[in-house]
This record gives C-alpha cells, sequence and structure tokens, in this order.
C-alpha cells in the first residue's frame, strides 16, 4: 500500500512505510487535505518524518507546518470527525485498483449520546471481507441490514452493485439522518430517485420490517445481551420472509455469546458458524469474530 493510501487509512504512524514512488508534493498535498479533518494526525506524522529524517530535501516545509501544529493535542481531535478509508481485498477491482469504503466517524469513541454506531466496528470489516468472498450470495438478492452504525457493509455491497435493493436500518433515528446520510454521499452513492436504497429506523422487534427480503445482514450487534430477547424476535420475524440472517459477532465474552445462541435456539431456529477470524491469514483484525448463519 503506497503511502497516499497508508494515510487515508489513517494507520498509526508507527507502522507507516514511506515509499520512494510518492512525489513528496502528492504527500504534502494528501496532509493539507487531511489537516482539514485531523490536524493531530498530520502533525504526528510531521513527526515521524522529522524523527526518520525523510524527505531531507523537504525539510523547510515540514518543519514550519510542525511548528504551526505544535499546539494541537489529541483532546482537541477527540471530538472531531474524521474520515477514514477502508480498503478491502478482492479478486475484481474498482475505483482504480482497489475497493475501498470511506466513513465519517470518531474512531476514539466506544459510545455516545446512547448509541456505539459513530465508529466501525471490526465485526463490519469480518463482515465485508466475508462479503467480497461470497459475492453470489448477494448478487441480486434484497438485503435488510440491522444496526448498521455507520453503514459500511452496506455502502460496500451498494459499492460492489450486488443487491437489487437495500434496506440500511438501525434503531437510532438521528444517526440514519445525519451521519449515515452522510456517509452514503462521501461514497458518492446517490440516492436521489433510487428507490433501491431505503435508509430508515428499525428498532428491533418493534418497528415493521420489509416484507422483500431475501437475506439479513448484522455486525456486532450481539454486544449486549438485554437485547437478545428483541434482536431474536426480530430475526425470527425476518425469516418469515427471507432465506437466512448472517450475523457477525465479536467475541468479547464466550457467555455472552453462548446467550445469543441460547436465545435464537429457544426461539426455534438454527445457527451454524460459517466463518470466523482466527481461520485467516494475515488479518488485520485485532479480537476473534465469527459469522453466524441463522435459519429457520
Ligand atoms: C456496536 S454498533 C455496530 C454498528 C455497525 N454494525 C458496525 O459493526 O460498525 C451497534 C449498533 O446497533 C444499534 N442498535 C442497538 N440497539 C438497537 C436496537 N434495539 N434496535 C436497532 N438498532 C440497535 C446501535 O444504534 C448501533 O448502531
Amino acid at each position: 500500500m503506497n503511502i497516499v493510501d497508508q494515510l487515508y487509512a489513517r494507520r498509526p504512524v508507527e507502522t507507516l512505510s514511506f515509499d520512494s514512488e510518492t512525489a513528496f508534493e502528492t504527500l504534502r498535498d494528501q496532509l493539507l487535505e487531511i489537516k482539514q479533518i485531523n490536524a493531530y494526525y498530520v502533525k504526528k506524522v510531521l513527526k515521524r518524518i522529522i524523527d526518520l529524517g525523510l524527505y531531507i530535501d523537504d525539510t523547510d516545509w515540514i518543519y514550519d507546518e510542525y511548528v504551526t501544529l505544535l499546539n494541537v493535542t489529541d483532546k482537541d481531535q477527540y471530538s472531531q470527525i474524521d474520515s477514514i478509508r477502508y480498503f478491502f481485498k478482492n479478486k475484481y477491482e474498482i475505483d482504480g485498483d482497489r475497493i475501498y469504503v470511506d466513513i465519517y466517524e470518531k474512531p476514539n469513541l466506544i459510545s455516545a449520546s446512547g448509541t456505539t454506531g459513530f465508529r466501525t466496528w471490526e465485526a463490519s470489516l469480518f463482515l465485508c471481507e466475508y462479503i467480497l468472498q461470497n459475492e453470489i450470495l448477494f448478487k441480486d438478492q434484497n438485503i435488510l441490514e440491522l444496526g448498521c452504525g455507520t453503514g459500511i457493509c452496506s455502502i460496500l455491497l451498494e459499492k460492489m452493485q450486488y443487491p437489487q435493493k437495500i434496506y440500511v436500518t438501525d434503531g437510532d433515528s438521528e444517526l440514519i439522518s445525519n451521519q449515515l446520510v452522510r456517509n452514503f454521499e462521501l461514497n458518492k452513492i446517490s440516492r436521489d430517485n433510487n428507490s433501491n436504497i431505503v435508509l430508515q429506523r428499525l428498532w428491533w422487534n418493534e418497528d415493521k420490517i420489509p416484507n422483500d427480503i431475501d437475506i439479513v445482514i448484522g455486525a456486532d450487534i450481539t454486544f449486549d445481551a438485554s437485547l437478545f430477547d428483541s434482536l431474536c424476535q426480530c430475526l425470527l420475524e425476518c425469516l418469515t420472509y427471507c432465506k437466512i440472517c448472517l450475523i457477525s459477532a465479536t467475541i468479547r465474552n464466550q457467555d455472552t455469546t453462548d446467550s445469543f445462541i441460547l436465545t435464537t435456539k429457544k426461539l426455534g431456529m438454527k445457527i451454524e458458524e460459517i466463518s470466523r477470524t482466527e481461520t485467516l491469514e494475515n488479518t488485520t483484525l485485532l479480537a476473534p469474530v465469527v459469522i453466524y448463519k441463522i435459519s429457520k
């Protein structure tokens, strides 16, 4: 990955590898662009460049720029929304030579405003990889995403033009009307005159399930055992219309995961593990993630 892509991905500065093919002017323009939304990251990148003694012919600009950012702290950045580029591997290529999705998010955030949807969670990245490896499953299907958060899985599906129709849903209506809409725009996915992309609130076991769905997907929606009754009731209702639900779950606590499995079984659903991160080579994902296939 060249340095520009690494910067788009906001790779930790200690892991950046500066390639000789990228001209300094390109790197400079990229840093100036990022400075608009994440000055603290640019400050850290410049410090790294100085520490490594890189770009000796351009040190004036590097030092001058670094000095202007000296007062910027991580606290200034904490409340800011950044734009992160997530790259995915696939045998096909779009947007040049890589598949990627851009997401506005607050990456430092664990939970705010009662929602966990303002950052992308690893379970959704793993589900994205699964989607790309199993495109045939999603081609020309009507898909419902539950608890979409930043919407990365649905945006990837839409970018790849797999689904016929996609319902992108979350229980948080503010997230839908603000951040989710902006993320679709950021990825240049037009929803004008396109009734095939539906962004809507769907609170599990409360709001109406669309009756023309083929597949349900959900990532990191099994984090809280107190929500399992409503979530599993919702999945059961979905299965009156669709064939399967694919739920990507981060295993933070085995008891919580077991409780989710038990709740699905109690309601008469079949649950089967179909993929897990430990089986991947060179995965960049940190916590174990499992994808469950749930059916009737
Ligand atoms: C941990 S986040 C995962 C977001 C996204 N799928 C991802 O993996 O990045 C959980 C999401 O579920 C949503 N959520 C939580 N409880 C919900 C409920 N009862 N009904 C609908 N959505 C809910 C939250 O608003 C949040 O966006």
